[in-house]
C-alpha cells in the first residue's frame, strides 16, 4: 500500500511517499530552523506561513523522488495533532484536498504515534509489545505500546518538554537555536558533576516528568554569575545538565519496563541524538538484558516518513478522515 504522508505540525514541513509501513520510497524535509534562529524559537505564524509556501511544491518532490505517480497513491496521511495549530492546520488541508483530488482515503495520524513509528522504518524486526519513551522540542512521554494502535501514555511531562528545556538552557548559554546539539557538543568536555542541578519528582505520578526546574536552574546560574561577574563554566555547566535530564528520564523507562514485564525499549523524538542520554539508555539496556531502539538521528526529528509508517497500521484498524478533519493542539495518544 503506497501512502502519501505529510507533517506540519511544528517547524518541518515534510512530505513523504511509504509503502506498506516499512518502506521509505521519498521522504522530503523542508527546515524552517534558518527562519526561526534569529527569534530564538519557534514563531508559530512565521512557522504556518512557510508552510503554506512549500507545502505542495514539496508533496510534488516527494511523488518525482519516489517515482511513482499521483495514480499510483493508494492513500493521504496528515500528522492532524498535537502541534502549532496554525501549522497543524496547513497541512491537514493540503491533505485534505489532496485526497480529495485524488479520490483516496485519508488517513489521520497522532504526531507522537509518527515519532514511535520511525523505529519500525529503522527496525524492520520490530513489533509491539514495547515501551516506548517519546522525547522531542514538543512533547515527553512514556508510552506502552501495546499494539501498533494501542497505545498509553504511562507518564509525561507536566511543563516543559525535554527539547524546549534543552533549547532554553542553550538560550541563556547564548548557544544558539536550536539549542539541544550545541549543549551535546559542549558537554563532550565539561564536568558533570561541577554543577548541582534538582532532579524533579511528581506526587504520587511516579511516570510523570518535570523539567521547568531545571531549566530555571541553570538560568539562575548564569545569571547569578553574571552578577557576580564570574565566569561560567559552560562545557561543566552542559554536561551537569545533559546529565539531569538523562537522570529525569532513564529511571522512569526503567521502572516502566519492569512493571510491564517488557524486554523492548524504543527511544524517539530529536532528543534521542544526546549523546549522554544514548549512552546512559545503552548501559541501562544492557544491564537490564533490555533490546534498546533508538532510530538515526534522520528517522528521530520531524519527518512525514513516521507518519506514513504509523498511517498503514492506522488505516489496517479502519482508521479515516473526512473532509471535515479538523487539526488539534493537544490531543491523547
Ligand atoms: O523531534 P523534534 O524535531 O521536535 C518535535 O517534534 O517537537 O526534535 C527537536 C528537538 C529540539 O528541541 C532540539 O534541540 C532537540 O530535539 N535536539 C537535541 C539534540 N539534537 C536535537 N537535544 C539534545 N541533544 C541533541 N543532540
Amino acid at each position: 500500500m503506497v501512502i502519501l504522508s505529510i507533517e506540519s505540525t511544528c517547524d518541518e514541513t515534510a512530505a513523504a511517499v511509504t509503502a506498506d509501513g516499512r518502506k521509505v520510497l521519498s521522504d522530503q524535509v523542508f527546515s524552517q530552523v534558518g527562519l526561526h534562529a534569529v527569534y530564538g524559537g519557534v514563531v508559530p505564524e512565521i512557522a504556518s506561513r512557510a508552510h503554506v509556501e512549500v507545502v505542495s511544491r514539496l508533496a510534488e518532490k516527494a511523488l518525482e523522488a519516489a517515482g511513482v505517480k499521483k495514480a499510483d497513491i493508494d492513500a493521504v496521511a496528515v500528522s492532524y495533532a498535537p502541534g502549532l495549530i496554525g501549522a497543524v492546520l496547513v497541512g491537514v488541508s493540503f491533505a485534505k484536498a489532496a485526497a480529495y483530488g485524488l479520490g483516496v482515503p485519508l488517513i489521520p495520524v497522532h504526531h507522537v504515534r509518527g515519532h514511535i513509528a520511525a523505529n519500525y522504518l529503522a527496525f524492520p524486526d520490530l513489533e509491539p509489545p514495547f515501551l516506548c519513551l517519546a522525547i522531542s522540542g514538543g512533547n515527553t512521554l512514556l508510552v506502552d505500546v501495546r499494539d501498533y494502535t494501542d497505545m498509553r501514555s504511562l507518564g509525561a511531562t507536566v511543563d516543559d518538554a525535554a527539547g524546549e528545556c534543552f533549547d532554553k538552557a542553550a538560550r541563556v548559554l547564548g548557544l544558539g537555536y536550536p539549542g539541544g546539539k550545541p549543549v551535546d557538543e559542549l558537554s563532550k568536555t565539561g564536568d558533570d558533576k561541577k554543577y548541582s542541578l534538582p532532579r524533579a519528582h511528581v506526587a504520587g505520578r511516579p511516570y510523570d516528568m518535570s523539567f521547568s526546574g531545571l531549566k530555571t536552574a541553570v538560568v539562575n546560574i548564569v545569571h547569578t554569575a553574571e552578577q557576580r561577574g564570574e565566569p561560567v563554566d559552560k562545557p561543566s555547566l552542559c554536561a551537569s545538565f545533559c546529565a539531569a535530564v538523562s537522570g529525569e528520564l532513564l529511571p522512569r523507562a526503567i521502572a516502566a519496563l519492569r512493571e510491564l514485564g517488557y524486554k523492548k525499549l524504543a527511544v524517539a523524538g530529536g532528543v534521542a541524538a544526546n549523546s549522554r542520554i544514548r549512552a546512559d539508555f545503552e548501559a541501562a539496556a544492557e544491564q537490564a538484558g533490555v533490546r534498546l531502539y533508538i532510530p538515526p538521528l534522520r528517522l528521530c526529528v520531524d519527518n512525514a516518513a513516521m507518519i506514513g509508517a504509523q498511517a498503514y497500521y492506522e488505516y489496517l484498524a479502519g482508521a479515516r478522515a473526512g473532509s471535515d478533519l479538523n487539526g488539534y493542539a493537544n490531543l491523547e495518544i
